[in-house]
């Protein structure tokens, strides 16, 4: 069933939200780069990649539901980071604002009793859960850190070496 031209412009939006996540995300590992903690970057520079799998995933139901995926305009990131702590708080901000996007999303979707994707945006609302929960964590932890040196090195260490695995495939 098609989705009404509601959701569609709704999905749409959502779809250039993720993008935009992804552009974030991506000049924040830059600016962990430029400060020498590769780990962190890294773990970054992945979350931008799995934004652009969510944008995917959107643009599947798009164009599975017979309607037409439209990517908008993207606008430059402009995040201004000064520490560690900053670069993982403007990610949860934005972790925040895209949750509230798709909740908003549901509600619609909901509101025309439109069935077909619910899915897809039960998904996404437990993604967003796992998503915080986690940028909330480095948080917490970078908090508790509070500008050690070895401190921030442990942790940019531990978050190099995450598994990369659900967004790059096999080589
Ligand atoms: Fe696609 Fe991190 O939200």
């Amino acid at each position: 069933m098609k989705l009404s031209a509601n959701l569609e412009a709704a999905f749409n939006a959502q779809i250039t939200l993720e993008f935009q996540a992804s552009l974030v995300y991506r000049q924040l590992a830059i600016e962990l780069e430029l400060r020498d903690l590769p780990g962190m970057a890294a773990w970054l520079r992945h979350q931008a990649d799995e934004e652009i799998v969510h944008a995917n995933k959107f643009i599947d139901h798009v164009a599975d539901r017979d309607n037409h995926p439209l990517i908008g305009g993207t606008t430059a990131p402009e995040v201004t980071v000064t520490s560690v702590l900053d670069a993982f708080e403007a990610a949860l901000a934005h972790e925040e604002k895209v949750s509230a996007s798709i909740r908003d999303l549901y509600r619609s979707a909901e509101s025309e009793g439109d069935l077909d994707s619910r899915p897809l945006l039960n998904w996404f609302l437990a993604e967003q859960i796992e998503e915080e929960s986690t940028v909330n964590e480095i948080i917490g932890r970078v908090r508790m850190i509070n500008d050690d040196g070895p401190g921030l090195l442990r942790l940019d260490e531990e978050l190099g070496s995450r598994p990369v695995a659900t967004t790059e495939p096999p080589a």
